[in-house]
């Protein structure tokens, strides 16, 4: 019987990896990758926002103000003056350019806060919510012995959830990845799905994991006749957008999430793609 170790940040590059439905024994592992790889871990979603903010057009603007300013502070240091008011009518520019080098600074690191709010937020939703019991939500426990016809309680039984287990030679286990699929998201088109919460170690990146699990995923949706499977991702995940545009997801529309994080919601056509 296989052993599993709880520390899918720390798992070992070298194993077999073996795609199977989620356990409830997999929920503290598989909620600790979630945290990693969307807020501080390498490669996160947020880190991914905050670099990508900082070199969009607003921030290119805010340098260039900031360098202005700090070339007028170096040449004012510089320069002696023939007469007191020559050195007058300086100042006012002088304390003009430390204003708007201030102001710039502020704007970039409030707009930095900003993305990290959002992303906090976008991940305490994510551990209140469907992370919060991902067999309840995805593996839908507890409509197994619930015999009542609710037809949305019973769309929940398309959900699925699924990680990625390395097994190493010794015969021990660690989880270092996971997706799910979620009926209940998609409310304008009830019986599309969303792939969610799609994470693998950073020490198990680039090797086929995630695509592994995208497999299992679409094969499921196939097989439960899901007829389109959308994502939300951040516009500046560049790993993430190769990878779904690999599989055949096509960008529909961008959005701003709480108004500081840019996300791209995207979409695969089951029916028509070859995928
Ligand atoms: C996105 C993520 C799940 C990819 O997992 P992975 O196991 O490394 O992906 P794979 O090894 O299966 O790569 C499959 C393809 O994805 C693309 N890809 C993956 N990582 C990439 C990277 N760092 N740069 C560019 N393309 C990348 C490539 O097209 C790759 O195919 P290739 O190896 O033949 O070039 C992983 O990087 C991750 O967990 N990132 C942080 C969380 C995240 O962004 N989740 C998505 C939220 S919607």
């Amino acid at each position: 019987m296989s052993k599993s170790s709880s520390n899918p940040l720390q798992a070992p590059a070298k194993g077999r990896i073996c795609i199977r439905p989620y356990r409830d024994s997999d929920s503290e592992p598989i909620r600790a990758l979630f945290v990693d790889a969307f807020g501080t871990g390498k490669g996160s979603i947020l880190r991914a926002a905050l670099k990508g903010q900082l070199a969009d057009k607003l921030s290119m603007c805010l340098y260039t103000i900031g360098s202005i300013s700090l070339c007028s502070q170096a040449i004012h240091l510089s320069t002696r003056y023939s007469s007191h008011k020559d050195q007058d009518n300086y100042n006012v520019l002088i304390y003009l350019g430390q204003a708007m080098l201030l102001a710039a600074l502020a704007t970039l690191l409030n707009r930095a806060y900003k993305v990290y709010l959002a992303v906090m937020k976008f991940i305490q939703l994510g551990l209140d919510g469907d992370m919060l019991d991902i067999g309840e939500h995805y593996c839908w426990r507890s409509l197994q012995f619930d015999n009542s016809d609710s037809s949305k309680e019973n769309e929940r039984r398309k959900n699925g959830y699924w990680v990625a287990e390395l097994i190493q030679e010794d015969g021990s286990s660690i989880i270092v990845g996971g997706t799910g699929i979620d009926v209940t998201t998609t409310r304008n088109e009830p019986s599309s799905a969303e792939l969610r919460r799609m994470v693998v170690s950073p020490l198990c990146r680039r090797r086929g994991v995630g695509a592994q699990l995208i497999e299992v995923a679409l094969n499921h949706a196939r097989k439960h006749n899901i007829p389109s499977v959308y994502i939300n991702t951040s516009v500046h995940q560049h790993s993430a957008l190769s990878l779904y545009e690999k599989y055949g997801w096509v960008r529909l529309k961008d959005f701003w999430y709480l108004g500081s994080m840019h996300v791209t919601t995207l979409k695969l056509d089951l029916k028509n793609s070859g995928t």
